[in-house]
């Protein structure tokens, strides 16, 4: 009997130790990455500037919280004991008071480092050091981890992946964990108890349609993204999310495409982590990125991600159902031409399988509110027509009336 007792204990010990830090994540983060506009060249003053902007520029008010330094902010070699060295130069008063200046401004701050022997930009790797970082990073009061995929040659991901996640629990601080192995090895399946986001594809490039000839890879523009996501929704949810990559807002997009791209992200409950220069955005970019009835579709807290219901002359009809019986719709135009299309909700009852909601306007009335408009469209009582220009969206919430 004791030993049983013993053994169970033993079992549930490990077990808490043998999966990621629960409880963070419980909607897709919010936050600022570094490597978009600036890959490596990043420095203390610039994540002042930007952790400044986050809070002036209303960032911080609709959600954005996470301030992420990517590749490129260690020093070539780790110290003679082992253990990260963050870039002198770039940091000439060293990791904490950067973490120290973010935490003032009540953001939080993250790193990036890699699960291979160096990083991509051929900075330290993590491999065989996985719990010295993790210690590193808990006593830099570092709350978020990305954890990249480069020089990895032969090495399984969900160990590797899962002792990173390990070492980060034991450290007792709560730490985000972002995977980043461009969807590889399919996380989806295994990764809902090691990492609280994962990449679903390789990285993303500031265009809307297509790929971009990068030398030895490519690119992807966001409607391949996008694509790429069939399939994937029943592994998404609170604490776990399917990441397709940051955000090309404002970074060379037209307005419609900005729109189009972040409406989108909104629509599959990504995480939205900025990559723009936020020191000098446009009105409309920041009109974007800060768009709470958007965010409020990405931050539901049911945490069910969209779907595709249906396309019709390059226009993709996706629904992603909402707290109180609401539905968020978006009509996303994948041509390069405007165009009209109509909708009407009384066709059929519309039931997701995977979180048992239904639009159903013949039992129900929905309020139309337009995300982007602001304005209030009737109500579904009648088939909704209207244009959505090229590479755009028109994003509606449909407000169940009782
Ligand atoms: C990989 C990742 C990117 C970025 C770079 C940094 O390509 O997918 O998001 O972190 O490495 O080198």
């Amino acid at each position: 009997m004791k030993k049983i007792t013993f053994i169970l204990l033993f079992a549930s010990f490990s077990h808490a130790y043998s999966q990621k830090t629960q409880g963070l994540a419980l909607t897709p983060p919010l936050g600022w990455n570094s490597w978009n506009t600036f890959q490596t060249n990043i420095n203390e003053q610039l994540v002042k500037d930007i952790a400044d902007v986050m809070v002036s520029s209303g960032m911080k008010d609709a959600g954005y919280e996470y301030l992420v330094l990517d590749d490129g902010w260690m020093a070539m070699e780790r110290d003679k004991n082992g253990n990260l060295v963050a870039d002198p130069k770039k940091f000439p008063h060293g990791i904490k008071a950067v973490a120290d200046y973010v935490h003032s401004k009540g953001l939080k701050f993250g790193l990036y480092n890699c699960a291979g022997t160096k990083t991509c930009a051929g900075y330290p790797g993590t491999r065989g050091y996985e719990y010295q970082d993790a210690r590193y990073y808990a006593a830099h009061d570092v709350d978020y981890l990305k954890f990249d995929w480069c020089n990895t040659e032969g090495i399984n991901a969900k160990e590797a992946y899962t002792t990173m996640s390990k070492a980060l629990a034991t450290t007792g601080r709560p730490i985000v964990f972002s995977m980043c192995e461009w969807g590889q090895n399919k996380p989806w399946e295994w990764a809902e108890n090691v990492g609280h986001l994962w990449r679903t594809t390789g990285d993303i490039s500031n265009i809307f349609a297509g790929t971009k000839d990068m030398g030895t890879w490519h690119a992807l523009g966001v409607l391949k993204i996008i694509d790429l996501q069939k399939g994937l929704r029943k592994y998404a949810g609170p604490g776990h999310w399917n990441d397709p990559d940051m955000l090309e807002v404002g970074n060379g997009l037209t307005e419609a495409e900005n729109r189009a791209h972040f409406s989108m992200w909104c629509m599959l409950a990504a995480p939205l982590i900025a990559g723009n220069d936020l020191r000098n955005m446009s009105t409309e970019t920041k009109n974007i990125l800060i768009n709470k009835d958007a965010i409020a579709v990405d931050q539901d807290k049911m945490g069910i991600e969209g779907f595709a219901y249906a396309e019709k002359d390059s226009v993709e009809t996706w629904l992603k159902p909402l707290q109180n019986g609401d539905w968020a719709v978006c009509f996303l135009n994948r041509s390069t031409h405007p165009v009209s299309f109509e909708m009407n909700w009384k066709e059929k009852p519309i039931f997701d399988s995977l979180s048992k909601a239904s639009l159903d306007a013949e039992k129900n009335s929905y309020q139309i509110f337009n995300i982007w408009s602001k304005k209030t469209e009737g109500t579904t009582n009648h088939t909704f027509k209207a244009t959505v220009g090229a590479h755009d969206v028109v994003m509606l919430r449909l407000k169940k009336e009782n």
